[in-house]
């Protein structure tokens, strides 16, 4: 059976009891920080074990990608020099969530390997967890193993934790386990005493792991139950390949020997000869697959994390080959025997293939020159040793921290050369070290006390997860207290916060900064803001219990819903900004924006406001676009080749080397830090809700998405409905009845205006009949308010014959103006003239004016006076009329 056929005949066997299939994830895990690697099929499980999320289906079965090189899970030293330890491989699983348990995971296990694969029975033995401090000998699990596959109790065997408790790392969900061990053969037993799986590893290969996932391993080692027990198992595949193709050696079976074969061409050395060599062969075989799945997932050397691993992985691949005695690269000529064999399996590494090649070349570049160097000198240390015939701890220290020497290779020279090295003094040399770099990193009294002012870096991987369980607190400050000792901060205080490892985004580029809660032991805080500070990512947190200590864990979640809202905002500004472009015109330049939860607020450059129609078809294009539920894609890459692809920059913004580009289809591209949808469809509606300019040649839009168009929806449906019920028609006729009863009050206005005026009218005629007699000259002054211009002057011009001889004064208010009109008699214009007199009265409401002696208007700001000014008319007139005598 091939290897091909061991995954599928695994996948097709668990499909059929009802399991969904599952992709591997990637090696580097998108929601998990605490893990480097994917380590176990389990990992991309882990919320669902512990009931954080909801799984896809109960029952799933996947082949995962694994890499153990670090961390709880670590095979890295093994390597080559066992026929079973690899750093990369693929392990079968199946799981249940909280769907079936024990014994059907004990049936099944079984029926595949001893009836399906067909091993037989009596090779098979298993191990159940034999009890510890932590939890009860597992005896439903021998029980089961007795029921269910008639195993003599002599082949069921109980072990401890350390054999039979599987953790994923120093968190997460753990459980009893239960082992299926296959006997490769009595040839291969120790020479004494009695052989079983637990004292002969040799002869019996653990082939499945069974693992009864009960418990959460919280931070402080607590195991906390899992909401419902699950099941998690893992099937090593070059393992069950091994034993089904016949092989005592993983590496003899399909997976490895196309591998081996290429080394052995490149070094000139066949496999099988030289157990030494055999080794090396076995190293480069295996790191070969690990550095091309690390490329493919993303990986590149580095001089940290991920990326460090990964050029330690290449260094020891080409150390090996120096053993071999290879001179000049050779990688490139090993790892397209990987891709060939399992690219049909993983099209990434065929996607991948020539960053892998050139990965491999430029690191063995690196190499040669760093380990010449290194070589060199311990060289000429060797030589200048003088009694004791050993290399210094100290030396060696200052070779390895500084050349980049490895100290394997340091070890295969002092050996043939037959000196010894100081190896405890290296190691105390290395501890001193860390302890260094520890130093540096205590946060102690915070910024302003002990390493103050130094800048805290923290992981941001907000972009994949929500919630980090374990980040640990590098540095905290009370805000506002000025010089007082930082910490501890006491309820409802407000404390900023350092974190190694944030899911916080922090305000920038127009986002907002995310808030949510820090939890620790004995310590309760709600982030109110996420700023970057001058230290770095600050979390604002307001304290609601305990204490918060420096170097403490704590699970930081940011708040789901608000950050939902605000992506769907981000990503709903960046297709706004591509609309505006395609339909305003590439001049369109972003001044400035603003992303929130509740609404985007877009500034950009445009020489005049947007007509309604421009803005309908900017609001159609995008949520033409939301409605294509197009994927929104982020990808890291070198600026340059960011500006390349036509990415939109902003102009004077500052951008490293490494830039994000978030491309929604061809439609947009931009350099964008910020968190978005995965799809647009994410975004629900878009609605523009604004438009205005906010300075010269600057336009400002706001728009809304997601629920905020929905309560914008909801409030203008209700407003409707209000209208409908209050002008009791259905909502198509509301406009046209809302146009009738406006033409309707516009001609009762005017009916009113009509009657006003008369009534105005009729009471001053009245008044003419008994005007006033001031000095033997007849004066008739009064309000005329609601009257126009020219029905006033007609009105003055009647009352002036009325009176026949005499002096008319009226006063109107007309909105916030006060106007004034005096007529005079043909007899009386010299004694009283028209435009004298009115220009007096003018003053007196706060304006002026004029005209002829018969007839004379004046404007005024101050209408309140306008009675003032009709009285004091009557003195006006009297003081003329007596002057003219
Ligand atoms: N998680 C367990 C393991 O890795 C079973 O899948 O062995």
């Amino acid at each position: 059976m091939t290897s091909r056929e061991v995954r599928r005949l695994f996948l097709d066997f668990f499909a059929e009891r009802g399991h969904r299939i599952i992709p591997s994830s990637p090696l580097v895990l998108p929601d998990d920080p605490t893990l480097l690697f994917a380590n176990a099929g389990m990992n991309q499980f882990k919320d669902a074990f512990t009931g954080r999320r909801r799984p896809e289906a109960p029952r799933a079965a996947s082949v995962q990608k694994c890499l153990r090189v670090s961390g709880k899970h670590n095979d890295l030293e093994q390597v080559g020099r066992t026929p079973r330890h690899h750093t990369f491989f693929e392990m079968l699983g199946n799981f249940s969530f909280g769907d079936y348990f024990k014994r059907e995971a004990i049936g099944w296990a079984w029926e595949l390997v001893a009836g399906r694969l067909g091993l037989p029975p009596d090779r098979l033995w298993v191990t159940v967890f034999g009890g510890s401090a932590a939890a009860p000998a597992d005896e439903e699990a021998e029980r089961l193993w007795r029921e269910v596959a008639g195993l003599p109790p002599e082949r069921i065997l109980r072990l401890g934790e350390e054999d039979n408790f599987w953790r994923m790392g120093d968190t997460g969900p753990c459980g009893p386990s239960s082992e299926i061990h296959y006997d490769l053969g009595e040839d291969l037993a120790s020479a004494r005493g009695e052989s079983t799986p637990a004292t002969d590893e040799r002869r019996y290969v653990e082939i499945w792991n069974l693992v009864f996932m009960q418990f959460d391993q919280r931070g402080d080692g607590r195991l906390e139950p899992l909401p419902a027990p699950c099941i998690d198992t893992g099937m090593g595949l070059e393992r069950i390949t091994a034993v089904l193709q016949g092989k005592r050696s993983n590496y003899d079976t399909d997976l490895f020997l196309p591998i081996l074969e290429a080394a052995s061409e490149v070094a000139g050395a066949r496999y099988g000869e030289r157990p030494e060599a055999d080794v090396s062969l076995r190293v480069i075989a295996d790191h070969a697959r690990a550095v091309a799945f690390l490329v493919a997932d993303g990986v590149v050397p580095a001089n940290d994390k991920r990326g460090y691993v990964l050029r330690r992985i290449l260094r020891r691949a080409i150390l090996h080959g120096r053993k071999l005695g290879i001179r000049g690269s050779f990688l490139d000529r090993v790892v397209p025997a990987v891709v060939h064999g399992l690219g049909e399996v993983y099209p990434e590494l065929v996607a991948s293939r020539a960053a892998i090649l050139e990965i491999c070349r430029r690191e063995e570049e690196r190499f040669a020159a760093t380990v010449s160097t290194g070589l060199d000198l311990l060289e000429e240390a060797i030589g200048k040793l003088a009694g004791p015939k050993v290399v210094p701890g100290g030396e060696l220290f200052r070779l390895y921290d500084t050349f980049g020497l490895p100290l394997d290779l340091a070890r295969d020279v002092a050996a043939e050369r037959g000196v010894e090295l100081d190896l405890e003094g290296f190691e105390e040399e290395l501890a001193k070290q860390r302890e260094r770099a520890r130093a540096s990193w205590k946060g102690g009294r915070g910024p302003a006390g002990e390493g103050g002012g130094r800048v805290v870096p923290t992981e941001f991987v907000g972009h994949r997860t929500l919630q980090v369980d374990g980040a640990r607190v590098v540095a905290a400050r009370a805000v506002g207290v000025g010089d007082e000792p930082p910490l501890p901060v006491t309820k409802g205080k407000e404390v900023a916060v350092h974190l190694d490892t944030t899911p916080f985004y922090a305000e920038a580029g127009g986002q907002v900064g995310d808030t949510g809660i820090l939890i620790g032991r004995n310590f309760r805080g709600r982030v109110v803001d996420t700023v970057r500070g001058p230290l770095g990512i600050e979390h604002r947190v307001l304290v609601e219990e305990g204490e918060l200590e420096v170097n403490q864990l704590v699970r930081a979640e940011v708040d789901r819903d608000r950050r939902d809202s605000i992506r769907r905002n981000h990503t709903a500004t960046h297709l706004l900004h591509a609309a505006l472009r395609e339909i305003v015109g590439p001049h369109v330049k972003q001044a400035g924006s603003l992303v929130a939860p509740d609404r985007l607020r877009f500034d950009f450059s445009h020489f005049a406001g947007l007509a309604d129609r421009t803005l309908a078809d900017i609001e159609e294009l995008v949520n033409e676009k939301i409605l294509g539920d197009e994927p929104v894609l982020a990808e890291e890459m070198g600026l340059d080749d960011a500006l390349r692809t036509g990415a939109v920059a902003l102009f004077g913004e500052k951008y490293g080397d490494r830039v994000r580009v978030v491309s929604i289809g061809d439609f947009s591209r931009e350099l964008c830090g910020g968190t978005h949808c995965e799809r647009t469809g994410e975004i629900g509606l878009f609605k523009l809700v604004q438009e205005r300019g906010v300075a010269s040649g600057t336009r400002r839009v706001e728009a809304i998405t997601g629920e905020g168009s929905l309560e914008r929806f909801r409030q203008t449906a209700e407003i409707v409905r209000s209208l409908e019920s209050l002008l009791a028609v259905p909502r198509e006729d509301l406009v046209a009845e809302v146009e009738r009863r406006l033409a309707r009050l516009r001609a009762l206005e005017r009916q009113l205006q009509r009657e006003r005026a008369r009534s105005v009218k009729e009471a001053l005629y009245e008044r003419a009949e008994s005007a006033q007699v001031i000095e033997g000259v007849k004066v008739l002054s009064g309000r005329a308010d609601g009257l126009d211009p020219q029905e006033t002057r007609e009105l003055a011009d009647a009352l002036r014959r009325k009176l026949r001889s005499g002096v008319v004064i009226l006063g109107r208010r007309e909105g916030p103006k006060a106007s004034l009109l005096v007529a005079v008699t043909e007899d009386l214009q010299g004694r009283v003239p028209a435009g004298e007199l009115v220009r007096e009265l003018a003053g007196i409401v706060g304006g002026g004016g004029g005209g002829k002696p018969d007839l004379a208007e004046a404007g005024g700001r101050d209408p309140s006076r306008l009675d003032e000014a009709l009285e004091a008319a009557l003195e006006a007139v009297a003081r003329r009329v007596a002057a003219s005598v």
